[in-house]
């Protein structure tokens, strides 16, 4: 699987990893910045907001992550996901996603 990163100042990293690696985990092991995962994937920090671009098919929100999603550092919207929440393989084999600008 395949993940591409979008920084806010509009440059790129696209990195190629394992089925099971959730974007969070992806972004910390390669160095991407704008993705701090300050819980370790436990779904109680929401510094791994991303938004998704495009039409994914992603899994539905649980509960858990709709109450973090709420508590996100910028805006929440409509393609807003949790990074730690959405898995290569499981979820999607290519994904592109937008970082926040504040979680640098
Ligand atoms: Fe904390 Fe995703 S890493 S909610």
């Amino acid at each position: 699987p395949k993940i591409t990163y979008h920084h806010a100042g509009g440059a790129t990293d696209t990195v190629e990893v394992p089925e099971g690696t959730s974007i969070m985990r992806a972004a910390l092991s390669n160095s991407v910045s704008g993705i701090i995962g300050e819980c370790g994937g436990q779904t109680m920090c929401a510094t791994c907001h991303v938004y998704v671009r495009g039409d994914v098919d992603l899994p539905e929100i649980s509960e858990e992550e709709d109450e973090m999603l709420d508590c996100t550092a910028d805006d929440r919207l409509n393609n807003s996901r949790l990074g730690c929440r959405v898995v290569a393989g499981r979820d999607f084999g290519e994904i592109e996603v937008d970082l926040p600008q504040s979680q640098n």
